[in-house]
């Protein structure tokens, strides 16, 4: 499996506190099946004030450790970008590592409040459209307008966006509403790809494997392939992989 998604840096915002915790998720991630994934740490201005050179230094040194132990997890870097009025100057000055590629445009995971839709969301979602990028949701299901008004998710949706949902969503890790918001995007087509959007070793490791089973369940092995290898693979065709 591909995980687009996971706070395993160390240090830069709230995930890995250390290099050993980062080894000890990566190790996780692929007893879970991950064979590749995205490092996306949190890019939220006044609280994890990142940017690609905070980034790439830690990346650095956790795919030379890994090369050292020779641990087979793929690496690439991306961020995980909160919604702001800045993300248009950071776009326009070209200074986010994206995600991947979507209809020969680039993919930025763009996360909203978990409180509401904020009502500028629209006009920016229109504007990074307009300008050639694909902004994808992560864990819409865990957004508390969402959950209460599932009208949000589809308004979103028909907006353009694209929409990630959390493993740990299909495993009982969040509570029943989100679980429910999260089966009914799933029924409904809307999500796009699945990730662990792993954070530590105990309260939010990596569920992909887990998820996996679920969605095989409910939906069939095509749809847990699709959402797990097929997608995320067809996003990273022309992204480089470290510690190969
Ligand atoms: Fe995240």
């Amino acid at each position: 499996m591909i995980d687009l998604h996971s706070h395993i840096l160390a240090g830069i915002d709230d995930g890995a506190k250390s290099l050993s915790e980062s080894i000890a998720m990566a190790q996780q991630s692929l007893e879970s099946g991950v064979s590749y994934m995205v490092c996306t740490p949190h890019i939220h201005q006044g609280v994890f004030n990142n940017k690609l050179e905070t980034i790439k230094p830690v990346f650095d040194v956790l795919v030379a450790e890994m090369k050292k132990i020779s641990l087979p997890l793929k690496l690439a870097y991306s961020c995980e970008v909160r919604l702001c009025p800045e993300v248009l100057q950071w776009v326009t000055d070209i200074q986010l590592p994206y995600l991947g590629q979507w209809d020969r445009k680039a993919l930025l995971l763009l996360e909203l409040p978990h409180s509401h839709v904020p009502p500028g969301a629209e006009n920016l979602i229109k504007w990074l459209l307009k300008n050639r990028i694909q902004p994808v949701i992560p864990h819409p299901e865990r957004n508390r307008d969402i959950i209460a008004d599932y009208r949000k998710a589809e308004f979103l949706k028909k907006l353009g966006c694209l929409f990630q949902i959390t493993a740990g969503a299909f495993t009982g890790r969040f509570s029943d509403k989100v679980a429910a918001t999260a089966h009914r995007l799933l029924k409904d087509g809307y999500i796009d790809y699945i990730a662990s959007d792993m954070h530590s070793l105990n309260r939010r490791p990596n569920d992909m494997g887990e998820a996996f089973k679920v969605i095989e369940k409910t939906e069939g092995k095509g749809t847990a392939m699709k959402l797990t290898t097929d997608v995320p693979a067809l996003i990273t065709k022309n992204t480089r992989w470290f510690s190969e």
